[in-house]
């Protein structure tokens, strides 16, 4: 099976609704998606609804994602949101595991194990983000940092869950304004380790799990990710902030293949 072109931002603790909404607009109607390609954007919590609200009806043709949420269904865990929070919302994506939510609000892969099996039970698709730090990479134990986050997360998926599961492969240490883009040489050899450990954990199905690059990638450098054998799309910080920001790393990216 050929795999599908991923491409997708992720807005952080920015924008406001109506800052969201004018941006998913604007994207719908200039972007265009050709088949096997899904885009995507992830507002934060307080954005979804009026992005929703000005979205045409699921299916929808940019897919809406959640910056994260809880493995409970309901219950005592004040500033929480679960799974059927979001399915209300027609959410089709939840983010689970990037480098911001490890490192500041210490998730830990058991835990991100519980919060991808609950989205996953809900039928919502999950980006499982994955990626070493700095300090790991100086040890050269990058390779096993991504393996051991990519096993624990995607422990005890049941195989006709496969298909809405989504890897994003970030270096911790390219991340970000203070980050150093990684070269397309440091990603291929860890993107086709989750590529094998995929296939380890699901037989050759997982070897149909997109992979995205993810960190400091911009119009300029997008190609050079597309273009390795493991690399299925790209997850995209600062430089998609702007609808043209995004159609230009988004353009870059795809013809790079
Ligand atoms: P960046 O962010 O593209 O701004 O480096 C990537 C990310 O945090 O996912």
């Amino acid at each position: 099976m050929a795999r599908p072109f991923v491409f997708g931002t992720n807005f952080k603790m920015n924008q406001t609704p109506a800052e969201s909404a004018a941006f998913y607009r604007q994207l719908a109607a200039k972007v265009e998606i050709p088949a096997e390609t899904h885009l995507f954007v992830i507002p934060p919590f307080t954005s979804l609804a009026a992005v929703e609200e000005i979205a045409s009806p699921p299916p929808h043709q940019i897919w809406i994602g959640a910056q994260n949420v809880h493995w409970a269904p309901d219950g005592a865990y004040t500033g929480e949101i679960s799974v059927g929070m979001l399915g209300a919302l027609d959410v089709d994506l939840v983010l689970l595991g990037h480098a911001e939510r490890r490192r500041y609000f210490h998730e830990t892969d058991p835990e991100l194990n519980l919060k991808v099996r609950a989205a996953l039970g809900a039928g919502l698709r999950v980006l499982l983000a994955v990626g070493e730090t700095a300090e790991e990479r100086s040890f050269g134990v990058g390779g096993e940092t991504v393996l051991r986050q990519l096993r624990i997360g995607l422990h005890g998926v049941q195989p006709e869950h496969l298909r809405l599961i989504h890897i994003a492969y970030e270096p911790v240490w390219s991340i970000g304004a203070g980050g150093t883009p990684a070269s397309p040489e440091d990603v291929e050899p860890i993107a086709k380790l989750i590529r094998t450990g995929s296939r380890d954990l699901f037989g050759e199905p997982g070897g149909d799990i997109p992979i995205l690059y993810g960190g400091s990638v911009d119009p300029s450098n997008a190609g050079t990710f597309t273009a390795l054998a493991n690399i299925d799309g790209l997850f995209v910080g600062r430089a998609a902030w702007t609808v043209d920001g995004f159609i230009a790393t988004y353009q870059a990216g795809y013809t790079g293949r």
